[in-house]
């Protein structure tokens, strides 16, 4: 199946420099202790050293003499132990791992403080041979910096996805957890190999379907899922339907404050940790697009999170508890109503009373997902509160995996964000490290963006943000470049021609989306519900509080405190001013906050009118570009996943020229600005 090994490419590697660069060690794979995680990191690596070196290693349980790679926990295997002295061992965290190739060409030495980091350092030594770097002079540690580095999968029992935009479910089928979970040990090992440890596997939008994954009935199929993740250390979590008291339960109420609600989530909790005892916990959507939650009661959210934490406590588990929380049966009428303050507004006055198993999963900015807004300001303005980011790895509003949006560019600039919470310096991955405020919890979450089709995404590049994503968790401080350069060769060789034609398609990708979407950054324009596809007014006259206010004279949301609705003075200064200037306000943001002429000159120096215009003529060329750069590569990439590329490329570049004549006649129509290079508008 083209794709469906992705970066962890078992094919024999053809270069024949990448393998002698692996030589002598890679003969045979020493692990002696018998832990889990370390037993699934010889499996990994016999396995995939026999595919890329086309010669099964030796599988070893004494090493001897004879040069190959050890395995194991400092305290578990003499050998590992005996490597590092003990100021090394005591660098290594819970799950980060040391690497050592000895100078004499006997031993390559991968050690842990416990398997989980002697698996993951096991995957660095494929990364590093998938990549043709030498193992020789090996000497490196590696800690992650995030605790909590998260999927999310929005699969809904029936083996729907929710913003599923390749396939059908790899866990459910017809309300049931699948029999044959093949697939899902390829995901578990896609996951591990960067550094996922954690997943919800069933849709945050939580129905009676999966409401019953709590129950004696699926509880023994969840119990086999997370015996599988287990071995790869990932943690199993639910998503919680808040209504579960009432909806399985028999109780009238889902009252937080309610004994009988707290007892059943008690009792709930521990039939959950009597089939799973390392459960993760619960992530919860609550109080959100319809969802139950606890302001039903005239509770609030610190009621409701903690009441799920008490339960969760005694074993270990946390609840992961969102903040996608607005009003989405605004009046669009209503001008002073502002969707992108709400997250701020409902929980900044909560802050300090959530329980420390709590932490609030925050998008990574205040609307949903869109190719560009600013960074939430919840991230600078909740000190004693864990927090953790979320991102969308799934391409809702970024082209559904038919369209190439490389994503890490857009998450690196969210996470590189300032807040000003503690002075210069308080990055938004600061805030989620724990670094910046301390908290026990912090780290990423993505919603993931696979399913049943063969190479997992729908389209083949979108791997990148699959593997970015767990990269950069691991380690905010890669670039987008150095994960893009990874993700190609170990995708697709070194093949230097390879490499640089598609690293550029991916660092190119988000800005030429962006050129031809929604401009300077005031989001939306898509077709209803769906969301793929240019309708300028689409969602301009409805409840979901998510509007542009394009008319005659100009465009944009005035978010200022000035004359608008307050939103830039949730950010700290001098974030704050910033955006409450026009002058300062970035282009790429001056729609979000400012609605202005369109003869309003740009820092660019173009009127909006015309940076309306230009971008949209440039988008459409640039997205025909991408398909001649990949065309050169016809002969160097595997026929199937060229086809392949190559068919949604071409969608891509037909549907570029559909957004830019809608949206340039639409603004044509709407302003009667001409555009001043007097090309065809309609
Ligand atoms: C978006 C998306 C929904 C999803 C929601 C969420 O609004 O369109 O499908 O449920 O985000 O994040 O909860």
């Amino acid at each position: 199946m083209a794709g469906y090994d992705a970066w962890l490419r078992r094919g024999r590697l053809p270069e024949a420099a990448l393998r002698a660069a692996a030589e002598p060690w890679t003969r045979a794979v020493c692990a002696a202790e018998g832990e889990l995680r370390v037993e699934t990191a010889a499996a990994e690596l016999t396995e995939a050293l026999a595919g890329l070196l086309g010669e099964r290693p030796a599988r070893l349980r004494s090493a001897g003499d004879a040069p190959c790679i050890v395995l194991g926990t400092f305290a578990g295997c003499a050998e590992a132990g005996a490597a590092f002295a003990a100021p090394e061992q005591a660098a290594v965290g819970g799950e980060g791992y040391r690497i050592r190739a000895d100078a004499d060409g006997r031993r390559v030495v991968v050690a842990g403080t416990t398997g989980i980091g002697v698996l993951y350092g096991t995957y660095h030594v494929l990364r590093l041979i998938g990549a043709g770097v030498p193992l020789a002079g090996t000497d490196l540690c590696e800690n992650p910096a995030n605790g909590l580095r998260m999927i999310n999968q929005w699969d809904n029992a029936d083996g729907s996805i929710e913003r599923g935009y390749a396939g059908r479910s790899i866990f459910f089928r017809e309300g049931e957890i699948v029999d044959d979970l093949s697939r899902v040990r390829d995901y578990a090992r896609l996951l591990a190999s960067v550094g996922v440890n954690a997943i919800s596997i069933n849709n945050v939008n939580v129905h009676l379907p999966e409401t019953l994954f709590m129950t004696e009935r699926h509880l023994p199929r969840v119990s086999g899922l997370a015996d599988l993740f287990r071995a790869y250390g990932i943690k199993l979590f639910l998503s919680a339907n808040y209504a579960a008291p009432i909806e399985i339960g028999g109780l009238d109420t889902a009252d937080p404050l309610d004994p009988g609600v707290r007892d059943w989530w008690k009792a709930k909790t521990e039939e959950i940790y009597r089939s799973v005892p390392d459960f993760g916990g619960y992530l919860v959507k609550a109080d959100s697009e319809f969802r139950p939650g606890p302001l039903t009661y005239g509770r609030d959210h610190a009621d409701g999170a903690n009441m799920l934490a008490e339960a969760l406590r005694p074993y270990g588990g946390i609840v992961v508890w969102r903040c996608f929380v607005y009003n989405c049966r605004q009046d669009w009428r209503d001008r002073k109503t502002d969707r992108a303050r709400a997250a701020y507004d409902h929980f900044t006055p909560l802050d300090g009373r959530f329980l420390d198993n709590v932490v609030l999963q925050v998008k990574n900015g205040p609307m949903d997902f869109q190719v560009r807004e600013p960074v939430s300001p919840l991230f600078g303005a909740m000190e004693r509160t864990n927090m953790t980011i979320e991102f969308q790895a799934t391409q809702e509003y970024t082209g559904q995996q038919r369209h190439l949006c490389y994503l890490v560019p857009q998450w690196k600039e969210a996470l590189d964000f300032d807040t000003h919470a503690q002075g210069p310096g308080s990055t938004v991955k600061r805030v989620v490290d724990r670094t910046l405020f301390g908290g026990s919890h912090g780290g990423f979450a993505a919603v993931s963006n696979i399913g049943d089709d063969a190479n997992w995404t729908g389209h083949t590049l979108a791997q990148a943000n699959l593997y970015g994503f767990g990269r950069l968790a691991w380690n905010p401080e890669l670039s987008a470049e150095e994960i893009a350069e990874e993700w190609v060769k170990l995708t697709f060789g070194a093949d230097e021609l390879v490499v640089r034609t598609v690293l550029a398609m991916l660092m190119d990708s988000w800005s030429i989306y962006e050129s031809y979407t929604a401009p300077l950054g005031v989001g939306w324009m898509v077709k209803p519900n769906h969301h793929y596809g240019p309708d300028v007014d689409g969602y301009e006259y409805s409840m979901w509080g998510t509007y542009h206010f394009a008319d005659r004279d100009g465009i944009g949301v005035d978010r200022t405190r000035a004359t608008g609705t307050g939103y830039a003075g949730q950010y700290r200064d001098p974030n704050a001013s910033r955006y409450e200037s026009l002058d300062e306000t970035p282009d790429e943001l001056v729609l979000f906050f400012h609605h202005v002429p369109y003869s309003h000159v740009l820092k660019s120096g173009k009127t909006v009118i015309q940076h309306i215009y230009d971008t949209r003529f440039e988008g459409a060329e640039r997205a025909e570009a991408l398909i001649a750069a990949w065309r050169s590569l016809e002969s160097r990439v595997d026929a199937a996943r060229f086809a392949q590329v190559k068919a949604r490329l071409e969608e891509q570049a037909a549907h570029a020229r559909e957004w830019r004549d809608v949206l340039n006649t639409y603004f044509w129509r709407k302003s009667g600005i001409p555009d001043a290079a007097g090309r065809t508008i309609n």
